[in-house]
């Protein structure tokens, strides 16, 4: 076995986080395996294209004999596994795709990571990890008097994405359970930083803003998400597969409950104050409420206590903080954003918000 590791889904935006998070602060090499979907953007990851210790493989997950490969050859010290279709919204007007990636490929990754495990000698079967990143979303709704959810909390997904997440997360369990396969379960709430996709709530509210185009907020905007800024996230990760109990799940979150109206709000405000000029100011007109999601889970809250006990990681970066990095960031990265915002992305915002009727 070498120390390098295989990353799944690395150039999306936790993934590409985590990929410069890791060659920054780690001497392991890394390997990015990504079948880049409409998600995936090696822009993301320019900055490392010729690392020394950074290789990117385009293929995909359900591609066994590439995966069976790729750990042959490269006989990683572990596998974080981000790959999957992540947008809710998108799970619900086309949910195959979610089928596909987040059960039949977490299948096909356990089952060569398996293979490959069973290859090892049982001094490196005693350090190899496969890290599987999933949502709290599997733990499906919270009333407002709910405590936050933990690793406890039974699982009860709503949408066809929150349903696949869980069904792999049962799959991991498994291989655990029943081929000793040395697993670990994250489960997150919502991240937001650079690098994501407009097309999901921070990131959509800044660029519309910005351009002075609507702000869709669904329903009545008191859906509430608990945030954590994306390094954070990949902090909690590096540390579960440093310091993990095999078997084990670990709930990480930001200790940031926000309405989401209240999300927007504050974002137009950082962006009146950061651009001064602006003809749209204040950005807090531009709001309009529109049909609600089908389904919208109307709470997530994360306890991450157990994390923080038993491995010492506890969230860094607070709500305020971290939303202004990230629209300074996305000020700064307008090429970024030009870049992720092609005929596939305007179309996808045309189907999805064009005819949404909805009043101010
Ligand atoms: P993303 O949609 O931005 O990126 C997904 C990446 O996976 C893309 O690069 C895409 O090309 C790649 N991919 C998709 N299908 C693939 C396949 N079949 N084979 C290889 N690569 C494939 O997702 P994200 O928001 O970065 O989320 C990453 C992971 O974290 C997901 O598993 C998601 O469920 C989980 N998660 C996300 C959040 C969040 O707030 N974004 C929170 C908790 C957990
Ligand atoms: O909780 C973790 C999950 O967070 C991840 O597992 C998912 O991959 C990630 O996409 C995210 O899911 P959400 O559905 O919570 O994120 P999204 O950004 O799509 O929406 C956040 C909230 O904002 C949600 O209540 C819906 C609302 N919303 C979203 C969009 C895109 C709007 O009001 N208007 C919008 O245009």
């Amino acid at each position: 076995m070498t120390n390098t590791i295989v990353v799944t889904g690395g150039a999306g935006f936790i993934g590409s986080n985590f990929v410069l998070h890791w060659l920054a602060r780690e001497s392991a090499p890394l390997l990015n395996l990504d079948c880049l979907t409409y998600a995936g953007h090696l822009a993301s990851l320019a900055s490392v294209a010729d690392h020394p210790r950074y290789q990117f493989v385009r293929g995909d997950i359900n591609d066994r004999e590439l995966v069976r490969r790729i750990l042959q050859e490269h006989r990683p010290a572990a596998i974080v596994h981000f790959a999957a279709e992540s947008h809710v919204d998108r799970s619900i007007t086309g949910p195959e795709e979610f089928i596909r990636t987040n059960i039949h490929g977490t299948f096909t990754l356990l089952g060569e990571a398996k293979a490959y495990y069973d290859s090892l000698a049982a001094e490196d079967q005693k350090s190899f990890r496969f890290l599987h990143v999933s949502t709290d979303e599997v733990y499906g709704s919270l009333g407002p008097d709910d405590p936050p959810f933990n690793e406890n909390t039974p699982y009860a997904p709503n949408s066809p994405y929150s349903a696949s997440k869980a069904a792999s997360d049962h799959l991991v369990r498994a291989w655990f359970h029943t081929y000793k396969l040395p697993t670990l379960t994250t489960n997150c709430s919502n991240n937001y930083g650079p690098f994501q996709l407009p097309e999901k709530l921070i990131p959509l509210m800044v660029r519309n803003a910005l351009r002075g185009e609507a702000l869709p907020v669904y329903g009545d905007g008191q859906n509430v998400r608990d945030w954590l800024y994306v390094e954070d996230h990949c902090d909690a990760i590096r540390c579960v597969l440093r310091n993990g109990v095999p078997g084990e799940t670990y709930n990480i979150g930001g200790r940031s409950e926000r309405r989401n109206l209240d999300v927007v709000k504050t974002i137009c405000g950082v962006i009146d104050e950061l651009c001064p000029e602006s003809q749209y100011k204040p950005h807090a007109g531009l709001i309009r409420f529109v049909t609600d999601r089908p389904g919208h889970d109307w709470r997530y809250a994360i306890d991450c206590s157990r994390i923080g006990r038993e491995l010492g990681w506890t969230p860094q970066v607070s709500f305020e903080v971290g939303i202004r990095k990230t629209v300074e960031w996305y000020l700064q990265r307008q090429d970024w954003v030009a870049s992720v915002t092609g005929s596939s992305y305007r179309s996808w915002i045309e189907t999805q918000y064009a005819n949404r009727g909805g009043s101010d």
